[in-house]
C-alpha cells in the first residue's frame, strides 16, 4: 500500500517541564492526527484512550465516515449511490481492488467469486459437531475458524496471489457457510450453490429451498438482500474490524482473522444490535406502550437502552439508515405486510425519540439496526441469522482491511498498554499463614 499521510505541522506537547514537538498528519479528508509513536522514548509516559474514541489505529484507503454529517463513503462513493446504482458484487470488487469494476473486471471477478462458493466435502460433516439448538453466529465462528484447516494452499500472507485467493474464498463460500448453519438449525438438508444465479439470489435460495419442491428467487427481496449487504460492506475502524487488523497483526492466517471479527460482531453493541432492536420492538408491542418505555430509557437508574439508537461515530442520522428504512418499506410492500404492527412501533418510536430533549442533546440517532430487523424478519429470517448476515456482508469489508494492513510497510503487532492499578510487587505467603 501507498502511504498518502503527509507531515503538515507539529504539535508541542509540554510534560514535565519539557517540550516535545509531535508531527501532525492529514488524510484527504477528515481530522487531522497527531503522530505519538515516539512519545513513550521520548517522554515515558503513555496516552489513555480505552475504547479508542480519539486513536488513529492505522492508515487506510477504504472508507471514510464523517459522523457529524452523516456521511459515509466506500473509496469516495457515498453510500446511497452505491445502494441506489451498484451491486454488491460491484461494492466487494470496489472494496477489494480500490476501483469499481469495467465490464471485463467484472466478469471475470464474479466468476472468480463464483466458482469458489462450493465447500470441501468434508467441511459439511464438520457442522454436525453442533448441537442442532447452537447460536448461527457460534456456528459461524467455528466454521469460518476451520477454513484454514481445509485450504492450505492459501494461507501464506507473505504471497500476494494467497492473499488474494483467500479474500475470493472468504467472500464466496462465506454464503454457503452462512446457510448451512441456517439449515443445521432448522434440520433440513444443505443447499448446493448453483453457478448460474447471482450472489444474493444464490444465497436467499440456499436459505430457502427444500428439495421438496422448486423455488423461485423473488427479484424485490434478492435486491433487499443484495442493499442490506453494500450497506454492511464495510464501516472504517469499527470493533470487530479492529479485532481483524489485531488479530492479523500478529501473521494470523485470513479465515483466523475473519473469525475472530466474526466472535467480536456477536456482540450486543455491535452486530447483535439488530437482533436486540427487534426484540426491543416485540417487547415494546404497540404504540400505546412507547411512552413507558421511553420513560424507562430515560431513567437513570435504569441500563434500558433505545436499541437501533446511538452511534459512537455518528452524531447525526446514521447515512445507512434512511437507505434501510426504505427497504423496510419496498420489502413489507412486497409481503402483504404494511400495516406491521412493528414498523408502527418503529416509525412512532423513531418520531418521538427524534423530538425528545433526551436524545436530541445526547445527538441518538437511529442506526442502520434500527429497520434492519423488521426488514430480515418480514424476508423469513429469525432474528438468530440477524448477525449472520451482518457477518456474511462484513466480510469483504474485513478482508479488505486485513489485505490492506498486511501490505502496509508501516504495520507492526498491534500491542496496545496499560495503566496499572493493581497490587504493587509484594512476597509470596503460604497458605498455611493466608487469614
Ligand atoms: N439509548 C439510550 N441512551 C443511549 C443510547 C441508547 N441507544 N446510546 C447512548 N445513550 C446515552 C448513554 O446512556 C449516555 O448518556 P449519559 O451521557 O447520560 O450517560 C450517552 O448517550 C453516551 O453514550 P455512550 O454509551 O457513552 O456512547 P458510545 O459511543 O460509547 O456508544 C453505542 C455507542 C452504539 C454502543 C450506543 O449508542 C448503544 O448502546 N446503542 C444501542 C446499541 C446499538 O444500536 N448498536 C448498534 C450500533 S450500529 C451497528 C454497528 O456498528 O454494529
Amino acid at each position: 500500500m501507498e502511504n498518502k499521510i503527509v507531515a503538515k505541522e507539529s504539535a508541542t506537547l509540554t510534560f514535565q517541564n519539557k517540550q516535545i514537538e509531535l508531527p501532525v498528519y492529514g488524510g484527504s479528508v477528515g481530522p487531522d492526527v497527531i503522530d505519538i509513536r515516539k512519545l513513550y522514548a521520548q517522554t515515558g509516559a503513555f496516552t489513555y484512550d480505552p475504547g479508542f474514541t480519539s486513536t488513529a489505529s492505522c492508515e487506510s484507503h477504504l472508507t471514510y465516515i464523517d459522523g457529524d454529517e452523516g456521511v459515509l463513503l466506500y473509496r469516495g462513493y457515498p453510500i446511497d449511490q452505491l445502494a441506489e446504482q451498484s451491486s454488491f458484487i460491484e461494492v466487494c470488487h470496489l472494496l477489494l481492488y480500490g476501483e469499481l469494476p469495467n465490464q471485463a473486471q467484472l466478469t471475470k471477478f464474479t466468476r472468480d467469486i463464483t466458482y469458489h462458493t462450493m465447500l470441501h466435502a468434508q467441511f459439511d460433516r464438520f457442522f454436525e459437531g453442533f448441537r442442532r439448538d447452537a447460536h448461527p453466529m457460534a456456528v459461524m465462528t467455528g466454521a469460518v475458524g476451520a477454513l484454514s484447516a481445509f485450504y492450505h494452499d492459501s494461507l501464506n500472507i507473505d504471497d500476494p496471489r494467497q492473499r488474494e485467493i483467500s479474500s475470493h474464498r472468504l467472500v464466496a463460500k462465506m454464503p454457503t457457510i452462512a446457510a448451512r448453519a441456517f439449515k443445521y438449525t432448522l434440520g433440513q438438508p444443505f443447499v448446493t450453490p448453483r453457478n448460474e444465479l447471482d450472489y444474493p439470489s444464490n444465497f436467499l435460495r440456499m436459505c430457502f429451498a427444500v428439495p421438496a419442491e422448486d423455488y423461485v428467487v423473488n427479484p424485490v427481496m434478492a435486491k433487499a438482500m443484495d442493499v442490506f449487504m453494500i450497506l454492511h460492506a464495510d464501516h472504517e475502524q469499527n470493533a470487530s474490524t479492529s479485532t481483524v487488523r489485531l488479530a492479523g497483526s500478529s501473521g494470523a492466517n485470513p479465515f483466523a482473522c475473519i473469525a475472530s471479527g466474526i466472535a467480536c460482531l456477536w456482540g450486543p453493541s455491535h452486530g447483535g444490535a439488530n437482533e436486540a432492536a427487534l426484540a426491543m420492538l416485540r417487547e415494546i408491542g404497540s404504540v400505546d406502550n412507547i411512552p413507558d418505555f421511553v420513560r424507562r430509557v430515560k431513567d437513570p437508574n435504569s441500563d434500558v437502552r433505545l436499541m437501533g439508537f446511538g452511534h459512537r461515530v455518528y452524531k447525526n442520522y446514521d447515512p445507512r439508515a434512511k437507505v434501510m428504512q426504505k427497504l423496510c418499506h419496498a420489502v413489507l410492500q412486497e409481503v402483504g405486510h404494511t400495516d406491521d404492527p412493528m414498523l408502527k412501533v418503529a416509525m412512532e418510536l423513531e418520531k418521538i425519540a427524534l423530538n425528545d430533549d433526551y436524545f436530541v442533546q445526547r445527538k441518538l440517532y437511529p442506526n442502520i439496526d434500527f429497520y434492519s430487523g423488521i426488514t430480515l424478519s418480514a424476508m423469513g429470517f429469525p432474528t438468530s441469522m440477524f448477525t449472520v448476515l451482518f457477518a456474511l456482508a462484513r466480510t469483504v469489508g474485513w478482508i479488505a482491511q486485513w489485505s490492506e494492513m498486511i501490505a502496509d510497510p508501516s504495520q507492526k503487532i498491534g500491542r496496545p498498554r496499560q495503566v496499572y492499578t493493581g497490587p504493587t510487587q509484594r512476597n509470596y505467603v503460604p497458605l498455611s499463614a493466608r487469614g
